[in-house]
């Protein structure tokens, strides 16, 4: 006689229908204002670099989601984000407590427009970002097809203080100190990192006002923005976007989409 079937007393966690389950794998905390996680990719999850997925956590037996940008390449076998921190933030005041082995949420289809698919030919890529925004430009300076389309790349990072702007060192020292990356990057990444509420920096105000002023490109040692030349990403707050969006417009650029590229994109960071 067979030995009856063993009941399991477990239940089984909920899962939602249509998304990924994941496991971190890394938190680090840079301010108490911003931190960045990893943790583990789908294998068969494809995205390219600079779009967002839609992430999320169990509170209180729901899933609750928010768009976040993809901070890591597509080449990389597990996933990134850079995330702020709102003390009463739906998602984020969760968000924020991640410990190594927590469950992160993924819904399944990725998308977004800072790709460069979306952008004509160009020689120099101006990637224009405030605080988080700074996320699918980690993303897109870490992929190799980025510095097969342009000359130049230049990463402009504005945040309110010295301490915000480590990530984007991090990454771009990752980059330089990178077995294949330092060589492909080389002399075609430029990093500009400003400050706009603290001294304690050579390099202060909004990118907006620089890009006015034209000290951006005094600094940078380049001529200002030519619809022939240059392309342009960017991605920061609603305010900021609008900003940078009129002063790519009054240079001449056009703006693309994944169905019409054009000279420039944009997107808005996540805020919560
Ligand atoms: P400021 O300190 O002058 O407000 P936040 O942390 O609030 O998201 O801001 C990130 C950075 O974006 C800050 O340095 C902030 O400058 C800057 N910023 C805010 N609004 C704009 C805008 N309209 N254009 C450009 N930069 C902006």
């Amino acid at each position: 006689m067979n030995a009856p079937a063993l009941k399991t007393e477990i239940e089984p966690v909920a899962i939602p229908a249509g998304v990924y389950a994941e496991t971190v794998t890394e938190v680090h905390h840079y301010t108490d204002r911003l931190f960045r996680f990893r943790m583990t990719r789908p294998a068969e999850f494809r995205f390219r670099s600079g779009e967002f997925a839609m992430i999320g956590l169990m509170i209180d037996g729901k899933p609750l989601y928010r768009a976040y940008s993809v901070a890591s390449p597509a080449w990389d076998e597990e996933l990134e984000f850079f995330s702020i921190k709102v003390p009463d933030g739906p998602l984020t005041s969760h968000l924020q407590n991640l410990q190594i082995g927590d469950t992160v949420l993924m819904r399944k289809k990725p998308t977004g427009t800072l790709v460069n698919d979306a952008l004509l030919p160009g020689k120099r890529l101006y990637m224009f970002s405030t605080g988080t925004g700074i996320a699918p430009f980690a993303s897109l300076i870490r992929d190799p097809e980025t510095y097969e389309k342009f000359e130049e790349v230049i990463l402009v990072h504005t945040c309110r203080e010295v301490s915000e702007l480590k990530y984007g060192f991090d990454l771009v020292e990752e980059i330089r100190n990178h077995e294949f990356l330092s060589e492909i990057a080389g002399v075609k990444l430029k990093h500009y990192a400003t400050v706009t509420r603290d001294a304690n920096y050579p390099h202060q105000g909004r990118v907006t006002d620089l890009m006015r002023n034209g000290k951006l490109f005094t600094d940078l040692g380049v001529p200002p923005i030519d619809p022939e030349i240059d392309r342009g990403m960017i991605c920061g707050s609603a305010a900021m976007l609008k900003e940078t969006k009129q002063l790519l417009i009054d240079a001449g650029l056009n703006e693309g989409a994944n169905s019409k590229p054009g000279e420039f994109v944009i997107e808005r960071a996540f805020v919560d």
